[in-house]
């Protein structure tokens, strides 16, 4: 710690500028941007009531994600993350943390995952059968529902469908009560207006609990197989509360929907700005899948969506920044980081990051085909990385290729030219949404 400096701060020219580019974008994320240009790659915020250090690029990412990761943590308890998610695995630190995990990663690798396709076909495709020729559709609301319908009925083996629209705001309302907000600068401040949506998600979830336990007790002992999903397989675990799996259960819901969501929304986004990429991927998706529906092995095959998908990914990582408290006073890359300060590792700006990525602002999905661009390892991190890397970027990876693939196949996607800019909820959404004008294509 002795040779480690302090982090460099924004003086008041930066700030000014910072203030202009916010009016003009209309988004936080521009005046971090502006912050990393003015200042480098290692920065402090100094408002009032908020000083985290923002550190960008492979060698910081590296240092909080593996080499350094005990110095960090996650659990930050005046934080309405774990307020909510409680002893979630997204916000548990230790022994506490891996023991869960471990728990949970058995049903979310690949093979697991592979399995359910056929269930995230039909889900698709009974949200696109309502799709009527010609009309503008919200694909922000739209993957939503997909999204909720792929989680719950695959991952909980929850038939969500007759629950979507009464869970809807209550599931909304959790969203928002983990959002960045005042909160950050104010972590008491009273927050009126949300018992009444949380206590939903907890009489819901608390049902499927008891109701899975009555449905696996009412089974003979002897016909109870391995669980395929992860509320059958929690249940089964005799340590397992119902107050613990409410909590997992609770973090795969947010984690595992909210981020396909913006994964969809914005990849739609992109594709209905570069008709180009759009018929190249068509052709693709048409030639393997050849009129058939995406099965497991054919999506393994569409090489140009993965690598739309990737790109997606490093434009709009819908998880656009690692949160970490520092544990005890400690350097990083030759920068001193006190006990208690808020680190974020910005994943947008090390994706963004000129020394790394050629036109770093463009979208190319060629970067990532066969001979394209080489960053750094821990330079793309859209699923982080190390032992707290995305349990379900597996899940969420196959899940975006058999929707994408689907809507490709049997609609035509224009976009209307609504505006969108990138907002900062609790994953980093496509704003107002993105209404696209889809029309059928000949069976
Ligand atoms: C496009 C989709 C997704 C993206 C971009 C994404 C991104 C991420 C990232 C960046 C992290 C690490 C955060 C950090 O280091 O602070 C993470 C962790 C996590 N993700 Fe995802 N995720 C996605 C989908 C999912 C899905 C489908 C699930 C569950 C089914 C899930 C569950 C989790 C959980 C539980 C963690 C915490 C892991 C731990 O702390 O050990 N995510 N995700």
């Amino acid at each position: 710690m002795s040779s480690a400096k302090p982090l460099p701060v924004a003086g008041p020219e930066t700030g000014l500028k910072v203030l202009r580019g916010l009016a003009r974008e209309r988004s936080l994320l521009a005046a971090l941007e502006i912050m990393r240009d003015e200042v480098g790659p290692a920065f402090q915020i100094t408002l009032p009531g908020f000083q985290p250090a923002v550190l960008v690029g492979p060698e910081h990412n590296r240092g909080i994600m593996v080499s350094q990761r005990d110095s960090f943590r996650w659990r930050s308890p005046s934080d309405p993350v774990t307020k909510l998610l409680r002893h979630g695995v997204l916000v548990e630190d230790g022994e506490m943390h891996d023991r869960l995990r471990g728990a949970m990663e058995p049903v979310l690798q690949k093979p697991q995952v592979i399995r359910h396709v056929p269930a995230m076909l039909a889900y698709t495709d009974r949200v696109l059968d309502r799709w009527a020729d010609g009309s503008v559709q919200n694909m922000l609301v739209e993957m939503r529902r997909v999204a909720l319908l792929i989680f719950m009925g695959t991952l909980l083996d929850v038939e969500f469908g007759p629950d979507l629209e009464r869970m809807w705001e209550p599931i909304l309302r959790s969203i928002k009560y983990i959002s960045p907000g005042l909160w950050i600068v104010w972590p008491n401040m009273p927050r009126p207006g949300y018992e009444r949506a949380l206590a939903q998600m907890d009489d819901y979830l608390y049902d499927l609990v008891r109701d899975r336990r009555q449905s696996l007790a009412r089974r003979d002992a002897t016909g109870v197989q391995p669980a395929a999903d992860l509320l059958t397989h929690l249940v089964q675990i005799p340590e397992m509360s119902d107050d613990l799996i409410r909590d997992q259960i609770l973090t795969m819901l947010i984690a595992g929907h909210d981020t396909s969501t913006a994964l969809l929304a914005w990849t739609l986004y992109l594709l209905g700005q570069h008709h180009d990429v759009m018929e190249r991927t068509r052709r693709e998706v048409d030639n393997v899948l050849g009129g058939g529906p995406p099965t497991a092995e054919a999506v393994n095959n569409l090489y140009s969506l993965d690598a739309v998908i990737k790109e997606s990914l490093r434009l709009y990582p819908p998880i656009h920044v690692g949160n970490r408290l520092v544990a005890e006073d400690t350097a990083l890359s030759g920068y001193e980081l006190r006990a208690g300060t808020r680190v974020m590792a910005s994943i947008y700006l090390s994706h963004r990051d000129e020394r790394y990525w050629e036109e770093p602002q463009a979208f190319r999905p060629e970067r990532f085909e066969r001979g394209g661009e080489r960053p750094p390892a821990f330079t793309y991190v859209p699923f982080g990385g190390g032992p707290r890397a995305c349990i379900g970027a597996a899940f969420a990876q196959v899940e975006a290729k058999v929707v994408l693939a689907r809507i490709l196949q049997r609609f035509t996607l224009e976009d209307v030219g609504r505006p969108v800019w990138p907002y900062m909820g609790a994953t980093l959404e496509p704003h107002p949404g993105v209404f696209l004008r889809v029309k059928r294509r000949p069976a």
